[in-house]
């Protein structure tokens, strides 16, 4: 089993930071998904623990072993690429061996590791077959059978089901995850999609300019958002952030709806959250906001509605028709309300409500 720890590990190319001073910690056996959108250094952080990017600062352990100057072969993991890197002239089975025959593994073994990997994946019925004449999903499969049959005990994934339709990433997402429980893999995980990270993940961690943002279970992540760009990046819709401003003594959202505050909350320095799921529709007391638009989906309906500067976005159940120009109100429970600090832009802990909360 197999720990992976980065202690304070930065990769730079002269002024360019990939990755900035990042730390984290991966239990044996877990299932780690790095999130983040383009460009924030989980290609990167990936690629330094397998070896193939050297940290720059930094100390990056597998198992408790210093391996940060070690060479890929040295650190005991597989990797599978977005693109698959399938050789075209090979066929399924030469492929998914091609490593251990490198690895000089006697023939009788990775005979044996074959008929392993390709009942796992179900793959026997096309191991003749060269990857162009396969689908993406079965491509897919092959480097993943590739990966697995070198028993690495670590997996390193990055984005490996992008080229897929929706339909197969969601078989092959649920596929993925049995095979690791079942292999005990320690898998980490490069996704820039929050809805893959969240239906996979034991523990995601969140990066953002080559940092890691926050660090936590899919539900600690959605339910304690700590800064804005999580709040925004988990969930979709994203949560609304309404600005608060300072009026006279109190504070209240443009448009002249006041909240009630204690004198420490005063300063009007306030960004509220609210996720689209937990506004409800109230009669008179509420938010005042102006239909702009709204979106059928099946199961839910999610209207655009302006409040002063804000467009706030609400999900209400099934068919909900609403008319551009329809006025309502809107109201949430003072347990569904998140708070950041706009200077600082971390989570807080203000005594703010509004008049409708009980
Ligand atoms: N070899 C390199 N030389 C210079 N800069 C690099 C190099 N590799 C990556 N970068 C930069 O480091 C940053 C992080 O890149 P990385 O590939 O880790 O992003 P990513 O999170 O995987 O993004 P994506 O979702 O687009 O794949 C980017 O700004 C990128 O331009
Ligand atoms: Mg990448």
């Amino acid at each position: 089993m197999s720990r992976i720890a980065l202690e304070q590990v930065t990769c730079a190319w002269g002024e360019t930071k990939g990755v900035d001073r990042v730390s984290l910690s991966i239990a044996p056996g877990s299932f780690v998904v790095l999130l983040g959108p383009s460009g924030c250094g989980k290609s990167t952080t990936l690629r330094l623990i397998a070896g193939l990017e050297t940290a720059s600062e930094g100390s990056i352990l597998i198992d408790g072993r210093d391996v940060t100057q070690a060479s890929p072969s040295e650190r005991g993991v597989s990797m599978v690429f977005q693109n698959y890197a399938l050789f075209p002239h090979l066929n399924v089975a030469e492929n998914i061996l091609f490593g251990l025959k490198v690895r000089k593994v006697e023939r009788a073994e990775r005979a044996r590791r074959l008929a392993w990997a390709a009942e796992l994946t179900g793959l026997e019925p096309y191991l003749q077959r060269k990857p162009s004449q396969l689908s993406g999903g079965q491509r897919q499969r092959v480097a993943l059978a590739r990966a697995i049959v070198a028993q690495h005990p670590v997996c390193l994934m990055d984005e490996p089901l992008s080229n897929l339709d929706a339909k197969l990433r969601q078989t092959m997402r649920a596929e993925l995850r049995a095979l690791q429980r079942r292999l005990g893999l320690t898998v980490v995980y490069v996704t820039h999609d929050q809805i893959e990270a969240m239906a996979m993940a034991d523990h995601v961690f969140l990066m953002n300019g080559g940092r890691i943002e926050q660090a936590g279970t899919p539900e600690e992540l959605y339910s304690r958002p700590l800064t804005p760009f999580v709040a925004r990046f988990i969930g979709t819709p994203p949560m609304n952030l309404i600005p608060l401003s300072a009026n006279g003594g109190g504070i209240e959202i443009e448009g002249g709806v006041s909240v009630v505050g204690s004198a420490g909350a005063a300063g009007g320095d306030w960004l509220v959250g609210v996720r689209p799921e937990d506004l409800h529709l109230a009669e008179a007391e509420g938010l005042p906001a102006e239909v702009e638009s709204s979106e059928y989906h099946g199961a839910d309906t999610i209207v655009a509605a302006r409040c002063g500067e804000a467009l706030l976005q609400v999900r209400l159940p099934r068919l909900t028709r609403m008319a551009p120009g329809e006025r309502i109100h809107v109201r949430w429970r003072a347990e569904d309300m998140h708070l950041f600090e706009r200077s600082s832009e971390r989570r807080a802990e203000a005594p703010l409500r509004f008049a409708w909360m009980e």
